[in-house]
């Protein structure tokens, strides 16, 4: 954009009409934009900084991708709206087509929303039509959106406070948090520590389950890596309870762990993959996606979205998926690996860093107190203000990561997945300084 084309003056300006005109929810970030470009941010002031945090991972292919933004454009001429399921149109058609195509095992046909939270409670209203059953079984720390349906299965008390009551037949079980975990010592939590969806589907359930629904990295919760082992035993359980498993792609699926889909890590099919983020590269799209037995269980009328599956949205879709099957995962599993050793550095030059962990481009470095026990008396204690302090710090040297996790003391490594060696450098040696002068 030219200078003469800006919409605005300041920074402070967009920040007070912000205060003034938007409900006051809109603060935790705080880094105003005006334009981005591939890994890069500028602010209205002309600051510019490196984004590794991706709008919360969902520019995977780059802030202006020109393939998705000329692929946008060229359907904005031809329609913006027809609404999906009234009148049938061909980006739709497309953008399935490939879905069955680049899904895991034989799921299908899907159902196009906007968002994340749409998905969640689209593939809960669909598990219950395919089951019978009622009841959802999610996890502890699970991120799934803030809608009423999708958060009662959010397993965290900060996004429901004062928000009650929620849908009242979910029931949580451990989070496979290998480092805060009380049943094994290990990097990743085994089929030992899933056994305990099991008693608790005994004890806290009436055994009515229309689905067990996971993040396959819980990116909100702290970027939470499970086993294999693990996932397989949860596999087994749904399947002996009668229950469908939901794997709830949105944060973690298209490309973002060096997979097209987290799940392809863990060889387990899920029966309903949920997306939306990364999909279509920020223009708002949501997806899920079954195979055909369970996703012929909806009848007509059974479920709608007036703007879902947008023309302009899937035809931009189509061009990331394009993008991110021409080199833009392979890149996220290379600088993935590298970023991954590079961190564990980090955890044994501080002993601020308690754990390090993640897959592709979805990395988590956690800060704690070393001199303190963490909750359950299981390792050191979370240090949340040390990772509110480093984030802030990080800013202002130019550089935006997520902070987050259960304990709010995760540092989130989620850039946009065709960020370079350099550019990936200059963020960790960044994260490194601020700790250093955090800690000094
Ligand atoms: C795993 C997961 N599911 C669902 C959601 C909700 O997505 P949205 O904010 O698009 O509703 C999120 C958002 O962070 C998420 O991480």
């Amino acid at each position: 954009m030219s200078e003469q084309t800006r919409r605005t003056a300041s920074n402070r300006d967009v920040e007070t009409r912000y205060e003034e005109y938007l409900m006051p929810i809109w603060k935790s970030l705080n880094v105003p934009v005006e334009r981005a470009s591939g890994c890069t941010l500028e602010d209205f002031d002309g600051n510019e900084y490196l984004d590794v945090f991706s709008g919360i991972s969902v520019v995977n292919v780059g802030h202006g991708n020109e393939a998705v933004v000329d692929a946008a454009k060229a359907q904005l001429d031809e329609f913006v709206h027809g609404c999906t399921y009234v009148h049938p149109h061909e980006p739709a058609a497309d953008l399935a087509e490939k879905l069955a195509d680049i899904t895991p095992g034989d799921l299908q046909k899907s159902f196009f929303c906007n968002s994340g939270t749409e998905a969640v409670e689209g593939a809960i209203k669909l598990a219950r039509k395919y089951t019978g059953g009622k009841e959802i079984l999610a996890l502890e720390m699970a991120f799934h959106g803030r809608t009423l349906g999708s958060l009662a299965l959010t397993g965290n008390k900060t996004y429901k406070r004062g928000m009650a009551p929620v849908i009242n037949d979910v029931t949580h079980a451990p989070a496979p948090y290998g480092y805060r975990c009380e049943t094994c010592d290990g990097d990743a939590c085994t089929a030992e520590c899933a056994d305990r969806i099991d008693r608790i589907i005994d004890t806290h359930t009436s055994d009515d389950l229309a689905a067990i629904v996971v993040e396959p990295v819980m990116g909100e919760g702290g970027i939470i890596v499970p086993s294999e082992a693990w996932f397989r035993r949860v596999r087994e359980i749904a399947d002996d309870r009668g229950a469908l498993l939901v794997v709830d792609e949105v944060q973690a699926g298209y490309g973002r762990t060096g997979e097209m889909w987290a799940i392809d890590h863990f060889d387990v099919e899920p029966d309903i993959v949920t997306q939306a983020k990364g999909i279509a590269n920020g223009l708002p799209l949501g997806a899920f996606t079954a195979s055909a037995e369970v996703a012929d269980a909806f009848g007509p009328g059974d479920h709608l979205s007036t703007f879902g599956g947008n023309p302009v949205a899937c035809a931009a879709a189509l061009a990331t998926i394009d993008e991110l099957e021409n080199g833009v995962v392979d890149n996220a599993r290379e600088q993935g690996a590298w970023l991954s050793d590079r961190l564990a550095e980090l955890e044994e030059e501080f002993d601020v860093v308690g754990d390090t962990r993640g897959l592709g481009l979805m990395q988590g470095v956690e800060l704690v107190d070393p001199d303190e026990t963490g909750p359950l008396g299981v390792a050191a204690a979370p240090d949340a203000a040390l990772a509110k302090h480093v984030g802030e710090r990080l800013r202002e040297d130019g550089v935006v990561m997520g902070v987050g996790g259960f304990y709010k003391n995760v540092m989130r490594f989620q850039p946009p997945l065709v960020i370079s060696r350099d550019q990936l450098e200059r963020a960790v040696e960044a994260l490194r300084d601020a700790i250093e002068a955090e800690t000094a």
